[in-house]
């Protein structure tokens, strides 16, 4: 049988990717050659030669993905910490940047036995999770309002039961509701959340407009309007000396963290910034 060059395979795709305007085309061209050869993105110099069956489905992903059909959607995963959570249709798939806000609630929760947790907007599970698996001794609480995104936040946080980590605990509930997670009230260690946060009518590009849910990506006209409740939720949720984390849009450097100081009982406001120096997310402490 005939075999070729995996490296002319990659080049070949990565040329279709960037002419269909993906972002990273690179990147995604090996992402899709490791997923289709299932090894890691980093062995692929291994392997040096491939057959034809697996340059053509190379190929077929490749045009799926030029489509802008997003990359997780293709290989059905998305990783956070060290774990990896499934996504497609129907649920936002986790990005990145998160990683920076999941990294900062371990560090914050370090010293703290036992912690409980809180997720709100919660949509694959992906934070929960990650944080469950890092502190097996967490009780995670992980909140979502849209019952597709829920189903997938199960299904995850079924493999990730069954893998051994702790299970967390799902809720059907939106973050508006005066009366959400009541019986934990003042007694949380960290709330965290990646809410929707885009100003409705921002343009995005198409692997957000047409594949990541709207509710997951739009709120109100300047994007806070998650926000705003998911303060009123942790003011009411923390114990003495818990932390909140909300990632927020780059353009929110100055009006999220003035949500927090607005607040009485919230003190040690802090914006952070992400690996391309944006605005990212904001953490406070329940004074
Ligand atoms: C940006 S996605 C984040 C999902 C996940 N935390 C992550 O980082 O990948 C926001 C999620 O919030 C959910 N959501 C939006 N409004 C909500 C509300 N009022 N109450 C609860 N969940 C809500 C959406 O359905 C979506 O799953």
């Amino acid at each position: 049988m005939t075999r070729q060059p995996l490296r002319l395979a990659v080049m070949e795709a990565e040329r279709i990717l960037t002419k269909a305007g993906v972002d990273s085309p690179r990147v995604d061209a090996e992402l899709l050659a490791a997923h289709v050869l299932g090894v890691e993105r980093t062995r692929l110099p291994l392997v040096p030669l491939v057959d034809q069956s697996t340059v053509e489905t190379l190929r077929q992903l490749v045009l799926e993905r030029a489509k802008r059909v997003p990359l997780q959607h293709i290989t059905g995963w998305a990783p956070m910490g060290a774990i990896t959570v499934d996504v497609g249709p129907g649920v936002f798939v986790p990005r990145p940047e998160t990683e920076l806000l999941l990294e900062w609630a371990l560090t914050a929760l370090r010293g703290v036995a036992n912690p409980v947790v809180v997720d709100l907007c919660t949509g694959s599970g992906v934070l929960a999770l990650a944080l469950a698996n890092a502190r097996p001794d967490a009780v995670v609480h992980a909140v979502e309002r849209d019952t597709n995104a829920l189903a997938w936040a199960r299904r995850n946080a079924d493999a990730r039961a069954a893998d051994g980590d702790t299970p967390i605990r799902l809720h059907s509930g939106d973050i508006a509701d005066p009366g959400l997670l009541i019986d934990l009230d003042s007694s949380v260690d960290a709330v965290l959340c990646n809410p929707p946060y885009v100003p409705a009518g921002t343009p995005v590009q198409p692997e957000v407009g047409e594949h990541d849910p709207e509710a997951a990506v739009f709120s109100g006209a300047d994007g806070l309007d998650a926000i705003r409740h998911v303060v009123t939720c942790a003011a009411r949720l923390l114990r003495r000396g818990g932390v909140v984390a909300i990632e927020h849009d780059d353009s929110h450097g100055e009006t999220a963290p003035a949500l927090l100081i607005g607040r009485r009982v919230l003190t040690d406001v802090v914006d952070h910034l992400d690996l391309a120096g944006r605005p990212r997310f904001v953490t406070a402490r329940r004074a």
